[in-house]
């Protein structure tokens, strides 16, 4: 969904960006490190790598190269994710018992791919770029989302080593939380949605309207040391504060603590990307489900937000409002911290708006009023999601700047963990 002029130069020079950006985020990482599949929800980093080359190998080159003949014959069937209309597909939970090919077969696989690519779009008039450059544009915006899921993966992959590992960073210095504040909100009949000439997903449009009665959100997200409030007073173990399902989890996988937390000693640790260091008090509270965020909404007195909520309050606030105007600025992936990070002065309005911590809201993902998606295989993008997850909403430390806007919808099942999620409180208009 665009309405950006691209021509074949722009269209490689940001192909590369992308493409040589993924390659960076792997280079830590050793060929067994890219090898590991630690659980059915995290994929090999070799697997994101190939993967995100398929995507254009099939959306663009198959449909557009003359003579097309893909790389490797089986490689359709190995990197296809969930494109029913593309074929069948290996099995996602086994992903990490396959070897080969290697994480430098992979490698050549992107190379050839990349040089395809090249000679393709450089071969292509104006006109024929004008039709294929939202498919190659997504394919740019796909690859930055597995940019993404590959740091969030290495870092459950690296959690399990008994040698914690560290990918990179360096721990942030000692915080306390601060006050919290709030933003008050009037609400009213809003428009939500994407709206401007930039990228998009489908399941940001159409633009449209709803009615929001006032309220106000908390200026910051909530941090390690309010959770170990709540955990101090029985948060885990009070089946009051929670929904039905996510009691049932607690009971089930025996939660006590955020997904990364370890207690030694009577002391909670955490593991990050750059090692495990004893919990960090006033940096933003990680890697919590969404019924964790709901339980301790419910036990603060206070909410969730809806995502229009989150959506409009983050235009209407000042130091917030760049969203599809400029590049929103925030604890994103470039800063290199790879971790949520205090939230700085207070200025009266929302802070950590954009990065540290995709933050749950109360709303299921569902279309938007007159979604239809596209026709065809690349249809089943986003829409096919649309049943049993929950929206988070602002990018995390480990989102490609580029790729957080006041739009954009995350989505994962409200059980999720390993994903880099948070929460903000949300309230009446009116202070209690
Ligand atoms: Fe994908």
């Amino acid at each position: 969904m665009t309405a950006r002029q691209w021509t074949a130069d722009t269209l490689l020079t940001r192909y590369d960006e992308v493409r040589s950006h993924t390659e960076r985020l792997a280079e830590p990482l050793s060929p067994e490190d890219q090898t590991v599949q630690s659980m059915p929800d995290v994929s090999p980093t070799k697997w994101h790598r190939a993967h995100v080359t398929w995507f254009f190998e099939t959306f663009l080159l198959a449909e557009n190269e003359s003579g097309f003949k893909p790389f490797q014959d089986k490689y359709w069937f190995l990197f296809n994710s969930y494109y029913e209309a593309v074929g069948p597909r290996y099995n996602r939970a086994e992903r990490g018992v396959v070897s080969r090919p290697g994480a430098h077969d992979v490698g050549v696989y992107r190379g050839n791919v990349d040089d395809r690519v090249r000679d393709l779009v450089s071969s292509l008039d104006q006109g024929t770029i004008d039709k294929l450059a939202g498919t190659i544009e997504l394919g740019f915006h796909h690859e930055q989302q597995h940019q993404e899921l590959l740091l969030m993966d290495i870092k459950h992959v690296l959690s399990l080593n008994p040698l914690q590992p560290v990918y990179a960073g360096s721990p942030a210095a000692h915080a306390e939380p601060d006050a919290l504040g709030w933003v008050d909100v009037a609400g009213g009949l809003v428009e939500i949605g994407h709206r401007d000439a930039g990228f998009s997903f489908d399941n940001e449009l159409p633009l449209h309207q709803q009615w929001l009665e006032p309220y106000r959100l908390a200026d910051r997200l909530v941090t390690n040391g309010e959770w170990l409030e709540f955990m101090a007073d029985g948060g885990y173990r009070r089946p009051e504060l929670w929904l039905s399902d996510g009691w049932a989890q607690v009971r089930t996988h025996g939660w006590a603590a955020p997904f990364y937390w370890t207690e030694v000693d009577g002391v909670w640790f955490e593991h990050t990307l750059h090692g495990t260091f004893p919990v960090n008090p006033g940096l933003p509270v990680s890697h919590v489900s969404h019924y964790e965020a709901d339980a301790f909404a419910t036990w603060a007195g206070k909410r969730l937000p809806t995502e229009a909520e989150w959506e409009h309050a983050v235009r209407t606030d000042t130091a917030a409002d760049n969203g599809d105007t400029a590049e929103p600025v925030g604890n994103l992936a470039d800063t290199e911290t790879f971790h949520p990070r205090a939230a700085g002065e207070a200025t009266g309005r929302l802070r950590q708006v954009y990065g540290d911590c995709w933050e749950w809201t109360s709303s299921a993902y569902l279309p938007y009023p007159g979604f239809h998606p596209p026709a065809g295989a690349i249809g089943e993008y986003n829409g096919k999601f649309m049943s049993n997850q929950m929206v988070l909403r602002g990018g995390c430390a480990l989102t490609p700047p580029g790729h957080a806007r006041a739009s954009y919808r995350n989505f994962f099942p409200p059980g999720a963990r390993w994903a880099l999620s948070g929460l903000r409180l949300a309230d009446g208009g009116e202070p209690r």
